[in-house]
């Protein structure tokens, strides 16, 4: 029984992540979509927020599951008995980050392995960020997120005007 881990920030799921559970759910067993703290990052969402935008998202995926975690995805990994960890990535700007925390993660743990699924070129100029800048200059972002979740953005953007 594969079980891949596919952390992130989820801040919010955007039609890029969801291109990811998509296929990474075709490859592995179970896929658990886990939002994980990123130091780096301060969030527009809740942490209940982002979790519901997902589970929302993601129904009707059988082997997809929602969860989250407070600590070291390595730890997290092992909690869950899965020795895989998936990773997007969309360019080489990307590549710099992701290769650091892929060897961070092995020498935490060398069980543990990340595996890259490239992104669908659709989407390789996409990210959390930009979308949340657009819909904060008023740009329409529809095309760019679940439905649902555009909703909310949206929502989210006013709010703070
Ligand atoms: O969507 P993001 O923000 O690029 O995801 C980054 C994330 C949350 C996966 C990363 O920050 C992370 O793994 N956080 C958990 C803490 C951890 O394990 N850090 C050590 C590995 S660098």
């Amino acid at each position: 029984m594969a079980i891949a881990i596919y952390p992130g920030s989820f801040d919010p799921i955007t039609n890029g992540h969801l291109d990811i559970i998509e296929r990474g759910s075709k490859v592995f067993d179970t896929l658990i979509v886990t939002v994980l703290q990123n130091p780096r990052k301060t969030p527009m969402f809740t942490l209940q927020e982002r979790l519901d935008m997902l589970r929302t998202t993601t129904e009707g995926m059988k082997n997809v599951e929602v969860d989250c975690y407070s600590g070291l995805l390595v730890d997290y990994a092992r909690e869950k008995k899965s020795h895989i960890i998936i990773k997007g990535l969309r360019a080489i700007s990307d590549f710099e980050l992701e290769f650091q925390m892929a060897l961070v993660n092995r020498k935490l743990d060398c069980e543990i392995e990340t595996m890259f699924m490239m992104t669908n070129n659709k989407y390789s100029y996409l990210s959390s960020s930009i979308v949340k800048e657009i819909a904060s200059f008023g740009g329409d972002i529809s095309a760019l997120l679940p439905p649902d979740v555009c909703k909310k953005v949206m929502q989210k953007s006013q709010l703070r005007d």
